[in-house]
């Protein structure tokens, strides 16, 4: 059985935890592929709240196998407080297994991440979540400077970290000599061998294993981290992560045959957040955008920071969803627009004279659309305790339909609260394309 893989579709934060811990029920691995300690998943369940950056959704699951897979970057501190946080409520991570291949953040690596994140881009700061990740990946992609999980095993660590603090320190120089003198290798060394002795029960070359489980057509959910529209590629550059988040990703980062993934799901708010810098066409920066904030709780669950809100953008979750090949739509915070006197989406990007429905290359071009918005008379109900479609208000299930359809691909899936329990699935019948809209 190829595997499921959730994607989300904005530009992160679409509740893509939810919705892997939900379908972790239909599965018997989950995998996270990429990014690191920027990402921010949460779970609920039974009114307790998990907050995960590396370790897959999954993990709330027991019997599922959960593998950290070799596109994501490691901060050890970081997974080692994840571990000992699960164990101390009683979550059992005997599954875990962490790919060898994994890229390690280290000091510098915050360092740089903070320095050149104060560097504007074209005016405006990128805003990047500060854990390193950037600067990981870099070294990562020029070799010479990267350290991965399995070289904390070798005997030449030491002298492999002392090689680089050489290089670094000459590097971060030229941007502050006395944070550069601050790098101690001696220190990190130490730091360092302590994480590796903790780590190594879970290490191991996950590639093998999870071919040998794609071969032995185990079910596998890969659990996709940031959003198609962070993606470095394909996404509002340079405004963006430093992976392929979009569906693109997903083979390489885990390192599976494109062949391996079947089902492609992608997760959409009912509205759009962004955190950072970068353009964002739907941005409300008035009162109904604050409302917006308080009613879904919009505060970034890795750095805290309120997360900008806007109505649904449906030209770019269109052009997220043909990017990643979505077959469906799980649509997510519905509950927080029902309590709104009025919805909008966006259906169309006016340029001047013109109007399209093609998401710009260029963050230059994407600042200077103009949304063309549908209005939506709002039904103003809460919908926290509805469990299946005919609780929901006929308006909102237009909204729900209408989506799908400017979108392109049924929405399979609503949710109208955190719980894992607050979940709709959309009976066949309902889901706007078969349903013609
Ligand atoms: P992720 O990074 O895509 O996993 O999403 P986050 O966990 O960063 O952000 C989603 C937030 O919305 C979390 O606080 C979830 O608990 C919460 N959440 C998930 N689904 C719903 C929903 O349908 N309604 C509301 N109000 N909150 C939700
Ligand atoms: P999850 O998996 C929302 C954003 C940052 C910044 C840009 C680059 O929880 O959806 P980085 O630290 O990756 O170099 O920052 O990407 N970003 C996210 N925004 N959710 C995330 O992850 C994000 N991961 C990165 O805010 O704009
Ligand atoms: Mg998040």
């Amino acid at each position: 059985m190829p595997g499921t893989c959730v994607i989300g579709l904005q530009w992160g934060d679409e509740a893509k935890g939810k919705l892997v811990d939900l379908l972790t029920a239909e599965h018997e691995i989950v995998v996270r592929y990429l990014g690191g300690a920027n990402a921010g998943h949460t779970v609920v369940t039974g009114g307790e709240q998990f907050k995960l950056h590396h370790i897959p959704s999954g993990i709330l699951n027991p019997g599922v196998d959960n593998v950290i897979g070799p596109g994501v970057v490691v901060n050890p501190a970081v997974i080692l407080q994840e571990i000992d946080g699960l164990e101390q409520r009683a979550i059992s991570v005997d599954r875990l297994k962490i790919s060898d291949r994994v890229h390690l953040v280290f000091p510098w690596h915050i360092t740089e991440d903070h320095l050149t994140n104060a560097r504007l881009v074209g005016g405006e700061n990128i805003g990047t979540t500060l854990r390193g990740i950037g600067p990981c990946y870099r070294d990562k992609v020029g070799r010479t400077t990267a350290i991965r999980l399995g070289d904390l095993f070798r005997s030449d660590f030491a002298e492999r970290v002392e090689r680089i603090v050489e290089i670094k320190r000459q590097q971060l120089s030229a941007f502050d000599p006395d944070i550069a003198g601050q790098l101690d290798a001696p220190a990190i060394i130490d730091e360092y061998r302590g994480y590796a002795r903790r780590l190594e029960p879970f290490a191991c070359d996950t590639t093998p294993w999870l071919l040998d489980a794609v071969e032995a057509d185990r079910a596998i959910l890969f659990e996709g981290a940031q959003g198609s529209l962070l993606d470095i590629d394909h996404g509002t550059f340079p405004f963006v992560t430093s992976t392929n988040s979009s569906g693109v990703g997903v083979a390489a980062g885990a390192g599976v045959p494109f062949k391996a993934v079947g089902r492609m799901i992608g997760v959409a708010k009912a509205y759009t957040t962004r955190v950072g810098g970068g353009p964002f066409p739907t941005e409300l920066e008035d009162a109904m955008g604050d409302r917006i904030r308080e009613l879904g709780n919009e505060y970034g669950t890795t750095t805290g920071r309120p997360r900008r809100c806007g109505w649904f953008d449906a030209v770019a979750v269109r052009y997220a969803a043909r990017l990643s090949g979505v077959d469906e739509i799980a649509l997510m915070m519905l509950d927080v627009v029902s309590r709104l006197p009025e919805v909008r989406v966006c259906t169309k990007y006016r340029i001047g004279e013109r109007e399209t429905g093609d998401f710009p290359s260029h963050v230059d071009d994407l600042r200077q659309v103009e949304p063309v918005w549908e209005s939506f008379a709002g039904w103003e109900t809460d919908i926290t305790g509805a469990r299946v479609w005919d609780d929901l208000p006929l308006a909102a299930q237009r909204y729900i339909q209408r989506i799908a359809e400017l979108v392109g691909r049924p929405v399979t899936r609503v949710s109208v609260g955190p719980d894992r329990v607050q979940t709709i699935d959309v009976p066949l019948e309902r889901t706007a394309l078969e349903a013609g809209g």
